[in-house]
C-alpha cells in the first residue's frame, strides 16, 4: 500500500512546494530502495491567489543552490478530496495546521500534523518568508531539510 503526503503552506508558492521539492529528493537520494515507489509527494496552499503560477523565484533559487529543482511545480489549492487522498497532511505553521482541521471531514484517519514534529530543531512553524529578504528562503530550507529527514525515517519504519 502506498502512502501518500502531502506538504501545505499558505499560497504554495515559497515553503511547501520547497518541502515537496526537498523531500521528494531526499526521498530518491537517501531512501531505501523499497520505499522510493512507495511514496507519492504533492503540495497545495490554503490560498487560491497563486494557483497555476510557480514557485516564487527566490524559492526556486534558494533551492537550486542546494541542488534541488522546484521549476516543474504549480501551485495548487487544498480540495476536500485530499483528505481522502493523503495520508500525511503537513502544515508548514500553526494558521495552515487551523485551516486544514477547519476543513478535515470527522472522519479523516491521516496524520495532519505540524511539519516541524518531524523536525530535530526547536521550533514549531517554518516562518513565511514571502515579505522578507532572501536569508529567510534559506532558513525555510535548513527546516525543511531536517523536517524531511525526520519523515523520512517515519516512513521508513513503517515499510522495514
Ligand atoms: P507560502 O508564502 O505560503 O510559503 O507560499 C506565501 C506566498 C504568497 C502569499 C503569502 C504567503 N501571499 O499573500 O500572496
Amino acid at each position: 500500500m502506498k502512502t501518500s503526503v502531502l506538504f501545505v503552506c499558505l499560497g504554495n508558492i515559497c515553503r511547501s512546494p520547497t518541502a515537496h521539492g526537498v523531500f521528494e529528493a531526499i526521498l530518491s537520494q537517501e531512501g531505501a530502495k523499497s520505499i522510493r515507489s512507495q511514496v507519492d509527494v504533492d503540495s497545495a496552499g490554503t490560498g487560491a491567489w497563486h494557483v497555476g503560477e510557480a514557485p516564487d523565484r527566490r524559492a526556486q533559487a534558494a533551492a537550486r543552490e542546494r541542488g534541488y529543482a522546484l521549476e516543474h511545480l504549480r501551485a495548487r489549492q487544498v480540495e476536500p478530496t485530499d483528505f481522502q487522498r493523503f495520508d500525511y497532511i503537513m502544515a508548514m505553521d500553526h494558521q495552515n495546521l487551523s485551516d486544514l482541521n477547519a476543513m478535515a471531514p470527522k472522519d479523516f484517519s491521516g496524520e495532519l500534523k505540524l511539519f516541524l514534529d518531524y523536525c530535530d530543531m526547536d521550533v514549531s512553524e517554518v516562518p513565511d518568508p514571502y515579505y522578507g529578504g532572501d536569508e529567510g528562503f534559506s532558513h525555510v530550507l535548513d527546516l525543511v531539510e531536517s523536517a524531511s529527514r525526520g519523515l523520512l525515517s517515519e516512513l521508513e519504519s513503517r515499510y522495514t
